[in-house]
């Protein structure tokens, strides 16, 4: 697993209670470990019923805290008894995540109670408090655990839904630990939420719109909209609130993004028309479609003898209405958008950036296997509206998001 900038250097506590969940706990120790973060766990009692403390050393390949009472682990740097080295845990962490939280534990922190590591951890923790409740549907949904959870985020602590699905007991309904994927997305977003966009709107768009031909037919282009996403996530690292009009297929959403699902061009352009009110960028990183079906059948067409014709018509520019609506309101600050090019990369983007009005723009040269469409990987020229030029040789999708939101921040500075 690649490295997350996000989470570089920073020190997570991961808590876990003792649930049929915890063992999903090691796998979310293992990828916050590898994405570049410190992870010091804390076990409950009954979490070692499950699984043991040697499995999320070896993951984090640091000391993990079980007892109370226990001397500090061998090696730990502090060497002092456990129940005052929580204090400096809890002091220089970044984050404490509950990682399945129990009923029982999500009581214990509603009411203040601290008669074991975690719970004296959390009264005494600094830095951002989430809790992952999981437990069976009927506890969920119990009054008792529905009003501790309020009084849990009243407080400001960060309560990540538990998904539905299939229980150990074979019932079904909601109080699932969300799978890894989700829970780094959540703690990517609530270690961005301070970051340099906190507080700015970004609308970016991703993926190939769609032109009906007929009822199962479309014209469309292979954009993968994975760029976009990228950008998405980088743009929720730095704390901004996402907007996500998408045209992609079959993408995780990145957590914390509002996402705008759309086909058709004429559709993204409405999308956008509506969400551009107050927003800081827009970064447009959709390959729209310039020609569409000048009719779309409303019966599936069925094939004839000899060769077809198709008629078809040209999608407004979204981004020269977007240049008329910001004249008008001043809305976005900032427009970004990209060029797809496989000859004349530097002046074809020149001209695009002059015409459509932008103030950066990220140049792909398409014809290269490794970068640009359905590739995780990206190679870009950025020009911008003074002249400046920047090329970014071949990096992952994610990195180029990061530089991409980075020059966000350089405009507004
Ligand atoms: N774009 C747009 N509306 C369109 C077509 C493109 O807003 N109907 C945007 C794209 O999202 C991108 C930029 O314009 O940010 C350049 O897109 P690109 O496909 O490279 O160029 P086109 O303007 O379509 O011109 P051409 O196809 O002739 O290269």
């Amino acid at each position: 697993m690649a490295t997350i900038a996000i989470l570089q250097g920073k020190v997570i506590i991961l808590g876990v209670c003792g649930s049929i969940a915890s063992y999903k706990a090691v796998d979310l120790a293992s990828k916050l470990t590898q994405a570049g973060a410190a992870v010091d766990v804390i076990m409950t009692e009954a979490t070692q019923r499950f699984v043991t403390p040697l499995a999320f050393q070896a993951v984090s390949g640091r000391p993990v805290y079980t007892d109370l009472w226990q001397s500090g682990p061998p090696g730990g740097e502090s060497g002092l008894p456990t129940h005052i080295a929580h204090v400096g845990l809890a002091e220089r962490s970044d984050l404490l995540l509950i990682a399945p939280a129990t009923a029982n534990t999500l009581a214990k922190l509603a009411h203040g109670l601290a008669d074991d590591l975690l719970s004296i951890t959390a009264l005494a923790a600094q830095c951002p408090v989430a809790v992952a409740p999981a437990m069976d549907g009927a506890m969920y949904e119990n009054p008792a655990v529905r009003a501790n959870l309020d009084v849990l985020r009243a407080r400001g602590m960060h309560v990540i839904e538990p998904a539905s699905g299939r229980f150990a007991s074979g019932l079904s309904g909601r109080g699932r630990l969300p799978e890894t994927p989700t829970l780094l997305g959540h703690v990517r977003r609530i270690l961005g939420e301070q970051g340099a966009l906190a507080g700015h709107k970004l609308v970016v768009t991703a993926g190939g719109t769609r032109e009906a031909l007929d009822p199962v037919r479309f014209l469309s282009n292979r954009s993968s909209g994975k760029q976009g996403y990228a950008i998405a996530q980088a743009a929720l690292d730095a704390g901004a609130q996402v907007v996500l009009v998408s045209a992609a297929q079959h993408l995780p959403l990145p957590i914390g993004a509002r996402l705008i699902a759309v086909d058709s061009a004429a559709a993204m352009r409405a999308a956008l028309l509506e969400n551009l009110h107050d927003a800081t960028a827009l970064v447009m990183a959709a390959a729209v479609a310039d020609y569409k079906p000048a009719s779309v059948s409303r019966q599936k067409l069925k094939k004839k003898a000899g060769d077809m014709s198709l008629p078809l018509a040209r999608t407004e520019d979204i981004l020269l209405s977007v240049k008329q609506w910001r004249a008008k309101t001043g809305d976005p600050k900032f427009v970004l958008g990209f060029a797809a090019e496989s000859e004349n990369l530097r002046e074809n983007a020149a001209d695009k950036l002059q015409q459509k009005g932008l103030d950066l723009i990220f140049a792909n040269d398409i014809s290269a296997e490794d970068a640009g469409f359905q590739a995780d990987s990206n190679r870009v020229l950025a020009l911008d509206k003074h002249g400046g030029s920047h090329k970014i040789e071949l990096s992952s999708k994610a990195d180029i998001g990061a530089y991409i939101i980075k020059r966000i921040i350089e405009l507004l500075a």
